[in-house]
């Protein structure tokens, strides 16, 4: 069984070695790729930013960014690591020189700034999965669920305390180099996430009133779109395949050889998004049910889902079951984060691997205070008019992850293009191979630029 865990930084030093330890087959890659990818962006982050831009419409946007855009990424990016066997800053050096470097800087970047607010909502998990155990979450008035939700979010010590646990333990698995074992605990547990949530979703569209979610939810309506929706879209979509944050290049490096790309692509983007929609389909019927505002925010999936579990069968049961769950999604995405800012240390500054991950796990809680904060202490804060911790999450999904992806396109499809498109050698579909560069040359500037134009 060859080694698939990212944690061996020597493996990405000896990567020009053809014998380079990889993935002992694509299903080890795609599933840690996915494992990456589905998290608290798709249970947590989705429905409420879904709710908060309108719905169908929205939803629309976002599967037409995935599957034009978020593909054509996924690709470019496992192209760069195939390609170089390294992680992101040594792997765009390697291909475009020097300068290049910066685009990997700043994938680092990015994973460490979505990393200190990520936390925050691990940290959530973990307490939302003490009090399913206690059976202090499993209350039916939404009410009571909305004010018990604030006024833990606003405490400052739990918050912190929270946070920190969740990084204790991304940093534990991330040293303790068992990522091995995390990823193929994967093959299990997320199947057995979906099929959870799929338990959940048969409870939700039973409660009454549920429909109109799922109308919501389903039917697009074009009015409520604006160029703020767009550019979420675009994030979420970036996001929720985790990409512009040098981690599928990393993963990327480790495929072997004869690994058919294409369909490592479909398949990351396709359990990413049924992920989304599962959890979409899970939280908005039940928003509708219980009367709840879908705007409400960040709190939404915590605040709904409690409800549906009190009037559940075996509710108390499956509420546990499911934040254990979702805090496994949650690690298998946070150890991914940590693993670019970890390699960037050792690739970049020859730093022993357990004093990078120390070092990177308490700047990453230092850097995490202010989003843990942004709900109670310094909830009056305000930077360009957004609180604490959306300006982190803004900045990451709006600015820093489009500006990856837009290096990462530029790369492969101009700067290496004639190397880049081998990769695609024995690919039948002809067509793809244009298409692919299109999506890269053109298509990605213009959205990132357009969007932003019009937001920022
Ligand atoms: N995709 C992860 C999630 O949905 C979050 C993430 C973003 C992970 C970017 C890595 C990079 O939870």
């Amino acid at each position: 069984m060859s080694d698939i865990s990212l944690a061996s930084s020597h493996a990405s030093r000896n990567a020009a070695e053809p014998a380079r330890a990889g993935w002992g087959s694509r299903a080890g890659f795609v599933l840690a790729a996915a494992g990456s990818a589905v998290g608290l962006g798709a249970v947590w982050k989705f429905p409420y930013v879904v709710g908060k831009h309108g719905g169908g419409a929205f939803l629309l946007v976002y599967l037409a960014s995935v599957f034009t855009l978020g593909l054509a990424l996924l690709l470019a990016e496992m192209t760069i690591g195939r390609l170089t066997g390294r992680s992101a800053t040594t792997a765009f050096r390697m291909l475009g020189g020097r300068a290049w470097a910066w685009a990997g800087r700043i994938s680092a970047l990015n994973a460490f700034l979505i990393l200190a607010f990520y936390c925050v909502v691990g940290g959530w998990t973990i307490a939302y999965l003490l009090r399913s155990i206690t059976g202090e979450a499993l209350v039916a008035d939404t009410a009571r669920l909305h004010s018990q939700f604030n006024t833990f979010i606003a405490d400052p010590w739990e918050a912190l305390a929270f946070a920190g646990l969740f990084l204790v333990a991304t940093a534990v698995v991330v040293i303790g180099g068992v990522q091995k074992g995390i990823e193929r605990a994967g093959k299990i547990l997320m199947p057995a996430l979906f099929v959870l949530m799929l338990m959940v979703i048969a409870r939700s569209l039973t409660l009454p009133g549920a429909m109109d979610g799922v109308a919501y939810f389903l039917m697009p309506d074009f009015a409520q779109l604006s160029g703020e929706s767009l550019l979420q879209a675009l994030g979420l979509a970036f996001f929720s395949l985790s990409l512009g944050a040098g981690i599928i290049i990393a993963y990327g490096s480790y495929l072997p050889k004869d690994a058919p790309l294409v369909s490592s692509c479909v398949w990351v983007g396709s359990m990413a998004t049924l992920a989304c929609l599962l959890a979409g389909l899970m939280v908005l019927p039940a928003v509708f049910a219980f009367g709840l505002p879908p705007d409400a925010g960040p709190g939404l999936t915590f605040i709904a889902m409690p409800a549906i579990f009190a009037q559940m069968p075996f509710g108390h049961a499956v509420a546990i079951a499911f934040f254990l769950l979702l805090l496994f999604a949650a690690l298998t995405s946070s150890v991914s984060l940590l693993e670019p800012v970890v390699a960037f240390l050792i690739d970049e500054y020859a730093w022993p691997r357990r004093r990078a991950v120390v070092v990177v796990a308490i700047a990453t809680f230092v850097a995490g205070i202010p989003a843990a904060l942004s709900f109670g202490a310094w909830k009056d804060v305000e930077v360009f008019g957004r609180s604490l911790f959306d300006i982190m999450d803004y900045t990451a999904m709006n600015i820093g992850m489009p500006l990856g992806g837009l290096f990462v396109a530029a790369l492969v499809s101009w700067r290496i293009w004639p190397q880049a498109r081998t990769v695609l050698g024995g690919m039948r579909a002809r067509w793809l191979v244009p298409t692919w560069r299109g999506m890269c040359l053109v298509l990605t500037p213009i959205a990132v630029l357009a969007i932003w134009y019009q937001n920022l």
